[in-house]
């Protein structure tokens, strides 16, 4: 009998529906009341002044590097162990990834491994928390602090992690979240930048709607009369300053609907957080026996995980492949997060092979698996996953 457990799966309730169709009936479906109410409900979540909606978590890492000033000739500290738009995004505006190793256990850049990669022109570290795990953020911190550097926080992977009771997301100088289906919370597409100030708040909002004045809020209550976009088939604003541009920007705008259906997900963030860590749960219950194979770390001291994948280590020596396609055959998917960038062949090219040594990042990218991991996994999916797993790395101890 073939089964079918994807990777992830999107939750998608009633309500979710009804806000995305809602929004369907209105004459507004860019930069309209979700946008302006799903930003005020990010912000409102981090306890921080500004969240900036855009398209993806790519388009937020790229204005974000922007607005922080990071140019040609800079060098920008990145983990290797991460999904590509870390690096990508970095060589968008002219600077230079530089990799860096990671901690065995968090998977995260820490201090001492970024340290090692500082030269006299870095100019930012790229801290991930990966897989929902938080980054060492107060030791980085003090690292940037020490040598003038800024910080851009990639909390893509960990919408509701906590690190000292405190949401990650707030300590870089701008931080970055995505929405893709996978995560945590989804937009379908879709992803926000977290600012401290106003300059930044408005440096994102312009480039992120082609180099616009930065437009402020637009409250639902002056969307009656008023459309920031003139050309919006019901708007009554004067068209002054549509087509004015004084900065060049891009679209990065994040649509109406997809707003809506943020704002409905982040609703139920507690309740999705709840659901991924007792779905973590079993599974270690489920794994822990099994010879060679290393599960994520449950608990952490002083850090909330927000749980964005499971993945295990395999055994030394396995053939990851194998067994992928033997789990494949059953109808399981997995997934190798992450192929390190440096090793990525579009990557090869900018790297020097000398220069680019990361034992720990080397070491982990073969071994990794993600398994199926989502709100609604049942338990007994669990133990479909879990006992077609055991069998495979049992074949070939
Ligand atoms: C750590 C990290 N950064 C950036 C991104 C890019 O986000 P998006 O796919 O929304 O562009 C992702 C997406 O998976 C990610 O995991």
């Amino acid at each position: 009998m073939s089964l079918s457990i994807p990777l992830s799966s999107p939750d998608i309730t009633e309500a979710e529906v009804d806000a995305v169709t809602a929004v369907l009936r209105t004459p507004h479906l860019s930069l309209g009341p979700e946008l302006a109410a799903f930003e005020s409900a990010l912000a409102d979540y981090h306890s921080i002044p500004h969240a900036i909606a855009v398209s993806s978590g790519t388009a937020g890492l790229h204005i974000a590097l922007l607005t922080l000033g990071v140019a040609e000739g800079d060098e920008v500290v990145v983990p290797s162990f991460a999904f590509i738009a870390v690096a990508n995004a970095v060589l968008l505006v002219g600077a230079q990834p530089v990799f860096a190793d990671i901690d065995p256990l968090t998977l995260n850049l820490t201090p001492s491994t970024v340290e090692s990669a500082l030269t006299p022109r870095t100019r930012a570290i790229l801290a991930v928390h990966t897989f929902g795990i938080p980054a060492d953020m107060r030791g980085l911190r003090e690292l940037a602090d020490r040598h003038q550097l800024v910080i851009i926080e990639d909390a893509c992977e960990a919408l509701g992690a906590e690190l000292q009771q405190r949401r990650v997301g707030t300590f870089g100088d701008l931080s970055v979240f995505g929405f893709y289906p996978n995560k945590q919370i989804t937009t379908g597409e879709g992803g926000a930048v977290l600012a401290h100030t106003q300059a930044h708040a408005d440096r994102l909002r312009s480039l992120r709607n082609q180099g616009r004045s930065p437009q402020r809020r637009v409250s639902v209550d002056e969307l009656g009369g008023r459309h920031p976009n003139p050309h919006a088939p019901h708007a009554s604003a004067p068209a002054s300053d549509w087509l004015h541009h004084p900065d060049i920007g891009f679209n990065y705008r994040l649509s109406e609907m997809a707003c809506a259906l943020g704002r409905v997900q982040l609703s139920r963030l507690d309740d999705i957080l709840t659901l991924r860590r007792s779905a973590a749960e079993r599974y270690q219950a489920l794994l822990s026996d099994i010879p060679g194979l290393e599960l994520p770390p449950l608990t952490l001291p002083v850090c909330t995980i927000s749980w964005f994948v499971y993945v295990v280590r395999l055994p030394q020596g396995t053939d990851r492949a194998r067994i992928q396609d033997l789990l494949a055959n059953l109808g399981i998917a997995t997934s190798t997060y992450f192929a390190p960038i440096h090793q990525q062949p579009a990557w090869r090219e900018y790297i020097a092979p000398a220069s680019t040594f990361l034992p720990v990042t080397e070491s982990m990218g073969p071994r990794t698996l993600a398994i199926p991991f989502f709100n609604r996994i049942t338990a007994h999916q669990q133990q479909q996953v879990a006992a077609a797993l055991r069998e495979a790395i049992s074949l070939q101890a």
